[in-house]
């Protein structure tokens, strides 16, 4: 199983989540089984390391996102990935364009499509400040632990009798 999770700039959000979903991913029983891997839609941080906001909130939940780097969502990521999954509507509307019809089937909405009953977005902390980053933890962080239930749980994550 392969998560690709996407959002705008790949600085603030999808690291972050990236981050949430390898620690919960590893601490269960599908460590190692897991491909995990974030993008953005945009361009302007390719090559960058995440907000400093990002790596430090995260660094106080013992989480490191010092090592990942800003790349820009490809079309081959809908090859190499199981699932895309967005931070928010733009960003699904934005990684469709890059996608066949098909492809589409296999593009979410990452709070939802992990079985989230609240908010359906995560919202962009970029403009805000350190609360809006926690805010942001809490959401990936909630949603990491429901993805991990839903591929322990659900024979469509193709790892259960593999
Ligand atoms: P992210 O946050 O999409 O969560 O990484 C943003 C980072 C950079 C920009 C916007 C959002 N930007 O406009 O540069």
């Amino acid at each position: 199983m392969r998560l690709l999770v996407v959002c705008l700039g790949n600085i603030c959000r999808s690291p972050m989540a990236e981050g949430a979903l390898r620690a919960r991913l590893d601490a269960s029983a599908l460590a190692g089984r897991v491909q995990v891997d974030s993008a953005g839609t945009g361009d302007w941080h390719l090559g960058q390391p995440p907000d400093r906001r990002a790596i430090a909130c995260a660094a106080g939940h013992g989480v490191d996102l010092g090592s990942l780097r800003a790349r820009q969502l490809q079309r081959q990521d809908f090859d190499a990935f199981d699932w895309i999954l967005c931070a928010d509507e733009a960003n699904l509307r934005d990684a469709a364009r890059l996608a066949t019809a098909t492809q589409r089937e296999r593009l979410a909405l990452y709070l939802p499509w992990s079985g989230g009953q609240g908010e359906r977005a995560i919202p962009d902390p970029y403009t805000g400040g350190s609360d809006h980053f926690e805010q942001v933890w809490s959401l990936v962080d909630a949603a990491a632990e429901r993805t991990v239930a839903r591929l322990l749980h659900h024979a469509d994550s193709g790892i259960i009798g593999s």
